[in-house]
């Protein structure tokens, strides 16, 4: 099993690319099938669930050509099968997607239970009302979720999420952009990636209006063309980097981004005492010599990203006073908490706040990855603590994040990927 091994105690210094975000990129390529033409999608992050993604979609049928590690070209016309069910979806949660993409286009589909990081429980019961609303049968049988709209195929229709969620907003718009007549999604979620797939499915021809305000309409078109595609930089990447620099006192030009997708995260960064500098397309994170203690909670967008929870909580592990973080979104996303104690933090959960008194320093230890985000944080903690950590079940980072450890090491981490006692033992004697 692979682990990445730290010598902490460095402030990261100097400059990081950031890569196409991941969650909307899994989103595109699922709305890429739609179209009976070629459709390029570029600037994706060469991640696991990205790849597990394109494996998928090419053994439904599509023609899918691999152009370089972040382009992919992707031809829905062959596609031969409503059926995905294999192995590598089952553990990623966008599998989805697919569901409203081949519903939408096909009129059926059939779609294992989507997997994904166990952050609490992740219901789905949002996406079939959307689906039944548009006039599908929708049943769970074996593990599969199974939409059917027949011979007169889905709908347009109003449908009012009761909770505002990212993956039903997106899936119930693919499912929407070939239906008949019009549909409106009511307390629709406003992320930049649902922003982004419209943009995406309009370029195809779609008719979509009021992506990333709380209502969205739909003009159903026929069918869907070509198109050619730039994926958004990924704004959960880059804030872990901003962090990064928080956390361990460093100076980061966090490169390739957006700089509004990311005012939530400058806000918290300003409030705890980093200097910042933002650009056009770049933003600078100059951490203070301690962070403030803060208070936040995490919410749908543009409050304050879930995603970007642990990294935040790793960084106010070493401010100056006690800290709060509510968890506003999941119900179960403090596993790492155990692991950060482990490290010497101070850290205790109530419900779904997290009350962090900063101490003087945090210890090397070895820990376990909880999930994609914490395990990036858990990285983060690392690069803070005095002496080795060694971070186990490095397959979940691998999910998310590209290329990690490289554009870490280029920054001045010492970090490396180990697999075996020897290599670790090697690690150490190397820093010692
Ligand atoms: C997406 C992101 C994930 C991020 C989350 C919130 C992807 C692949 N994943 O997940 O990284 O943490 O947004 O920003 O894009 N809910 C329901 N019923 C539903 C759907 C959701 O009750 O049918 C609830 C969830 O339990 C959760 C909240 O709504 O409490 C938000 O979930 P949602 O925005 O749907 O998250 P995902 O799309 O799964």
């Amino acid at each position: 099993m692979e682990r990445y091994i730290i010598k902490g105690g460095t402030h990261l210094q100097g400059e990081v690319e950031i890569s196409g975000a991941k969650n909307a990129a899994l989103a595109l390529l699922a709305a890429a099938v739609m179209a009976d033409e070629t459709v390029t999608i570029d600037n994706l992050p060469d991640v696991s669930d990205i790849n597990a993604l394109i494996d998928t979609i090419a053994e439904i049928g599509a023609i899918v050509e691999r152009v370089n590690r972040h382009c992919v070209k992707i031809n829905g016309s062959t596609i031969s099968s409503c059926v995905v069910n294999n192995e590598q979806v089952k553990k990623i949660r966008a599998s989805y997607y697919l569901l409203g993409a081949l519903l939408g286009k096909f009129s059926h589909a059939q779609v294992t239970l989507p997997g994904g990081c166990n952050i609490g429980s992740r219901p789905i019961d949002q996406h079939i009302k959307g689906f039944k609303m548009l006039g599908a049968d929708v049943k769970i049988e074996h593990g599969m979720i199974i939409a059917d709209a027949g011979d007169e195929g889905l709908k347009g229709n109003h449908v009012f999420f009761d909770v505002v969620t990212v993956g039903a907003t997106i899936n119930v718009m693919l499912s929407a952009v070939m239906a008949h007549g019009n549909t409106i999604i009511e307390n629709a979620a406003k992320e930049p990636h649902v922003v982004d797939v419209a943009n995406m499915l309009n370029s195809m021809g779609a008719r979509i209006k009021g992506a990333g305000t709380d209502v969205i309409r739909i003009t159903g078109v026929e069918k869907l063309h070509k198109s050619e595609y730039t994926v958004i930089p990924d704004q959960i990447e880059a804030g872990t980097f901003m962090f990064a620099a928080a956390a361990t006192k460093g100076n980061i030009l966090v490169k390739n981004v957006i700089p509004k997708h990311l005012e939530a995260i400058t806000a918290k960064l300003l409030e705890t005492g980093c200097y910042i500098e933002e650009y056009d397309d770049a933003i600078r994170v100059i951490g203070g010599d301690n962070l403030n203690a803060t208070h936040v909670k995490t919410l749908p967008y543009p409050g304050y990203p879930t995603d970007m929870q642990p990294q935040m909580a790793v960084a106010l592990t070493l401010a100056n006073g006690t800290s709060t973080i509510t968890e506003g979104v999941y119900e179960n996303r403090f596993k790492y908490v155990d692991e950060l104690t482990r490290m010497g933090a101070d850290i205790k959960v109530e419900g779904n706040i997290a009350i962090i008194t900063g101490v003087d320093k945090l210890t090397g230890a070895q820990v376990n990855t909880p999930d994609l985000r914490a395990g990036a944080a858990l990285v983060i903690a690392g690069i803070m603590a005095d002496g080795i950590t060694i971070v186990e079940d490095i397959v979940y980072i691998r999910r998310g994040y590209e290329r990690f450890e490289e554009k870490l090491r280029g920054l001045g981490a010492i970090i490396e990927i180990v697999d075996s006692d020897k290599e670790i033992q090697k690690f150490k004697l190397k820093v010692s």
